[in-house]
């Protein structure tokens, strides 16, 4: 380096020294792009016949790493991960819908996928059919010649309702549609849907993968042709994570098993002390017996999680009052972090809906959404009461 100049120097030495040492955890690969020896190696990358990294808008290896930590849990073939649980929608319906085909929804999904689909898919010439969860108990009828793909949710927000993912899944298999189900409340530690026989898994990493609330990032697994063919869709589009997040979350996978199983006693617990309080109306959880899909959920899920919610007496004004009243449940968005949140549905993701539509959702205005965190439970459960007052 000695012969060159200063600018030259500076960015060239000391780089590229990185092939000896053997760290214990995958680093974060912060570059967009990787050097090739020589035009052969190139050649072979084209061809598919290396190992090799191009640009990191293809892939990269902190990111492959945690896509293959993803691929293990839910027991899928392959994994690609994105820059949200948006990105990660988006860019699948786009890569399995083509002009002339039919999505069927259920109406009953995150409002966020809802209006991402309506907005933008009709464009495009695909028709979009919400059907109701009562439709989706006969999935076979709401099917159609048209039908590609069947979009769905379980446990869904706030109600906590489950589908039978079996049901649909094996409906769609004989109609020969593409079934998706959104896991983000489950996560794989909860329900595997695949085993289930669903063909696509999505999740919102941001909520219980990551964990923490300080990553956004989202996922796709499944059958390898098909997340191959997501994957090359999202190089075009180009959602897919940055090594920096995607570091954080493989840091956080490494410990969902331990922060599931206190989510899912932690969730019981505070949903059993609310139950019964002389404020609160209903305590809606899959797994409370009380839950109306309590039968579903024991059959196709193994914990229940830290998702609970109440609807309390007075309304939107009873609601807003307990809200207001938390010390330690902090009033935030989101959900599946180690902080425990509480939202007011109609001033979230319900907000806006008319009275039919949020009767259709099911949500009240007494409602209240929360996430149950990893603090001691004891201290959660306190809280909530003494915020109901
Ligand atoms: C069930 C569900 N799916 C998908 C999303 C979208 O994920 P993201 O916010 O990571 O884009 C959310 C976000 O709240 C969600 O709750």
């Amino acid at each position: 380096m000695d012969a060159n100049g200063f600018s030259t120097t500076l960015i060239h030495a000391g780089e590229g020294k990185d092939e000896h040492p053997a760290p214990l955890t995958t680093p974060i690969y912060e570059t967009t792009t990787f050097i090739f020896p020589d035009s052969a190696e190139l050649r072979r990358y084209n061809e598919g016949r290396s190992q090799s990294y191009l640009y990191s808008r293809y892939d990269n290896p902190t990111v492959v790493s945690v896509e293959e930590k993803l691929a293990a849990a839910d027991e899928a073939e392959s994994a690609a991960v994105f820059g949200s649980g948006m990105a990660a929608s988006s860019t699948l319906l786009l890569a399995l819908l083509k002009s002339g085909d039919e999505l069927v929804t259920s109406a009953a999904v995150y409002g966020g996928t809802l209006h991402m689909m309506r907005e933008f898919l009709p464009k495009f010439g695909v028709t979009v059919r919400p059907v109701s969860l009562e439709a989706l108990r006969d999935p076979a009828a709401v099917l159609s010649d048209r039908t590609r793909l069947v979009w769905f949710e379980s446990p869904l927000n706030p109600t906590l309702r489950c589908v039978d993912v079996a049901g649909v899944a094996a409906a769609c298999r004989a109609a020969g549609a593409i079934s998706v189900i959104d896991n983000t409340f489950a996560s794989p530690v909860n329900q595997r849907p695949l085993a289930l026989g669903v063909d696509l898994v999505i999740q919102s990493a941001s909520k219980y993968l990551a964990g923490h609330s300080d990553v956004t990032a989202g996922v796709i697994t499944g059958g390898a042709a098909l997340v191959r063919e997501i994957a090359l869709t999202r190089r075009r589009l180009g959602g897919i994570l940055d090594p920096q997040p995607a570091y954080l979350l493989g840091r956080s996978l490494k410990t969902l098993a331990l922060r599931m199983a206190r989510h899912n006693s932690s969730g019981l617990a505070v949903a059993q002390a609310l139950e019964g309080h002389p404020h609160v109306r209903a305590v809606f959880y899959p797994g409370l017996s009380s839950h109306p899909d309590y039968q579903v959920a024991c059959a196709q899920m193994s914990g229940f999680g830290g998702m609970i919610c109440i609807e309390v007496d007075g309304g939107e004004a009873g609601a807003c009052r307990t809200f207001d009243r938390l010390r330690i449940v902090r009033r935030a968005a989101s959900l599946g972090g180690v902080e425990s949140v509480c939202s007011l549905p109609v001033l979230t993701s319900h907000w806006g809906y008319t009275a039919e539509q949020l009767a259709a959702a099911g949500v009240t205005p007494g409602m209240m959404r929360f996430s149950i965190g990893l603090e001691d439970p004891e201290d959660l459960i306190a809280d909530i009461r003494q915020a109901l007052g």
